[in-house]
This record gives C-alpha cells, structure tokens and sequence, in this order.
C-alpha cells in the first residue's frame, strides 16, 4: 500500500504532479500551506483587513472558507461570509442550508442576502421576464451582490472560491473568443477602484477542483454537492474543462504552470479603461448605468441598486 511522503502512514491521495503521496492529516496541510503561499505570494490578505468570503454551499466554498477560517488567526484578518439565495428551487434551498451548517461549524458570522425576497423575483423567474438565460442574470445579480456588499459592510477585499480549473478554463474559453479583456480580470487579485468596486482575492487560485474536493470531505466540512440544474453537461465550459483533464493526465501540473503563468502575465491584457459610477446606485458601470441597475429597471420599474446598497449599509450599522 502506498504510504504517505511525511509520516509513512497509509496514503490517501497520490498527487502526481507533486510527486508526493499524503495521509488525511498532511494532505490537509499541504493544502492549507499551499494556500497560505499564494495568500503571500499575490499579497492577497493584510493584517487586519476585514475579508468577506463569498459561498456558494459547494465544495471549493466550503475549502474556501474552511482554510481561512484557520488562517485568520495567524495572519490576523476579520473574516465574514456571505450566501446569495438565488431562489432556484431544491438546488438553492440544499444550498442555503449548507452554508448556514458550514458557518455555524466554524463558528463564523453569515450574511444572507435572498433575492427573491430582496427584488420581487427569483433568479429564473427574472430570466423568464427578460428572455435571457438564467446564468447570464444570475452572474449579474452575484456579481452586483458581492461588489455592494463589500463596499457597504467596509471590505478590504471579496474573496471567492474559484479553483485553478475554473480559472484555466475560463481563461482559455476567453482566449478562444478573442475577449482579451475578460482574461486580465482572472488574476489572484483585482484591485479596487475607489468607491466604485471592492478589491477581489481568488485565495484557491493554485489548488485544483480535485484537491478542493477533498480538503472538504477530509474536514468534514458541510457543503452540497449538485451543480446547478442551469448548469448544461454539453457546454463549452464543461467540454473544456475535460480537454484540460486530458491534458493534465499527460503532463502532469501543466495547469498549475498555466494559472501561475497568468497570474504573472494576466496585467498585460487589455483592459476596459472607461470605470464610470452608475447614475442610479453609483457603483462601477461602463456606460453610465450598472448591468444590474439596467436589468431591474426593466423588471421593476425602479433600479435596485441603491436598495441593495441601503440592506447591507443598515446591516453594517447594526453590527
Ligand atoms: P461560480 O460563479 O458559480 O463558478 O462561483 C464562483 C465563486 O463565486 C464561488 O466559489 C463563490 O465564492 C462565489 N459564489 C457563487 N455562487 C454564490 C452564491 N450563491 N452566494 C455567494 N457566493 C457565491
Ligand atoms: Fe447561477 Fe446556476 S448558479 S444560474
Ligand atoms: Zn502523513
Ligand atoms: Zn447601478
């Protein structure tokens, strides 16, 4: 049996592409010091920032916020989490749950912002109305979601779960279509620009779904584990995502090689220069008016935004 590279004791991983082999406990370690790294490496977290991390109730979110749960005390952050119930169906409701279980379990603060309750309609129900596909409004919606939550609760920075195949894949879907600008935005960090988006940290940037997975179940940590009924076996993403597979069972780390290549080369992409405040909630927008703000509208008659910023100001003041 094959025993683990530290301690001898019976393996339960074989990492290939660090020719190393882990029991439960090391292999834990390894993680948690692999993500330590890239928290130093990409400066991601400071003394005494306040970090708010964004969970889904899924895998990478349960490591996410599992590891920086023990690394808060030793680099010394605040640490908040915050779910956004999207109202799609069983799989919001599992969703949900697992992140109240998941914070409860670390003994951490949860912020619950649920959008049905929040703007009248549920996420599919808000695709239905504006004829478009639910993933499009529902990356608005997150995205709007997350940047007022951040400004408003006074975050130094947002961080999310998105692990090394998220971020090649995505990267290279990106390149496929040519939209250069999209593929600086997947850097460990963006920073922020003034009152207008919080700063954004990809602490997993280095860890693959793999070892995601497994940091999870190993802890015990509660998370649920079905994708999104939106979410389509046959698409590009998931097609993708196998190609790099195939390429990494080939030459093992190639997409650790590829993240940590962007990360470094990631700022010489183009980028949308134009960052104007948008009219109606004075967040980020590129053409005067938020994606958010223009869909609500269009839904409710009145933009959201400044709604969502005034729940998660009150929400600051009460704490
Ligand atoms: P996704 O866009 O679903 O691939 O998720 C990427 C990251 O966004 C996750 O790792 C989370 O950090 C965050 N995220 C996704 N869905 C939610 C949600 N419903 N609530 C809070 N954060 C989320
Ligand atoms: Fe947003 Fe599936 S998680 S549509
Ligand atoms: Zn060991
Ligand atoms: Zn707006």
């Amino acid at each position: 049996m094959a025993k683990c590279s530290i301690c001898g004791k019976p393996a339960v991983v074989d990492l290939r592409y660090a020719r190393r082999r882990f029991c439960a406990e090391h292999f834990i370690e390894f993680v948690e010091r692999k993500i330590e790294r890239s928290i130093k490496e990409y400066k991601m977290i400071g003394k005494r920032d306040r970090v708010i991390a964004a969970i889904s109730g899924g895998k990478d979110s349960a490591t996410l916020a599992g590891v920086l749960d023990r690394l808060r005390d030793r680099i010394g952050f605040e640490l908040i989490l915050l779910h956004i119930d999207l109202g799609i169906s069983e799989y919001s409701r599992k969703s949900r749950e697992a992140s109240v279980r998941l914070a409860h379990r670390l003994g951490l603060e949860l912020v619950i912002f649920d959008v049905k309750e929040m703007l009248g309609y549920s996420i599919p129900e808000m695709a239905l109305r504006l004829r478009r596909r639910a993933c499009s409004v529902c990356g608005i919606v997150k995205r709007y979601v997350m940047n007022a939550a951040g400004i408003e609760l006074g975050a130094d920075s947002v961080a999310t779960g998105h692990n090394a195949d998220d971020i090649g894949s995505y990267a290279l879907k990106e390149f496929l279509f040519q939209n250069l600008e999209n593929i600086g935005k997947l850097v460990p960090v963006s920073e922020s620009i003034d009152n207008l988006a919080v700063r954004k940290i990809k602490p997993l940037y280095t860890v693959y779904e793999k070892e995601s997975f497994l940091y999870s179940l190993l802890r015990e940590l509660p998370y649920y584990h079905e994708e999104c009924p939106h979410a389509r076996l046959d698409s590009l993403d998931f097609t993708i995502k196998e190609f790099l597979n195939k390429l990494e069972e080939k030459f093992p780390s190639i997409k650790i090689q590829y993240v940590k290549m962007l990360a470094r080369k990631g700022s010489n992409y183009p980028k949308i220069v134009e960052a104007r405040s948008c009219r109606h909630c004075g967040l980020l927008s590129l053409g005067g008016e938020c994606s958010f703000c223009r869909i609500t509208r269009r839904l409710r008659k009145s933009p959201a935004g400044p709604m969502v910023r005034r729940y998660f100001s009150t929400l600051r003041n009460h704490s």
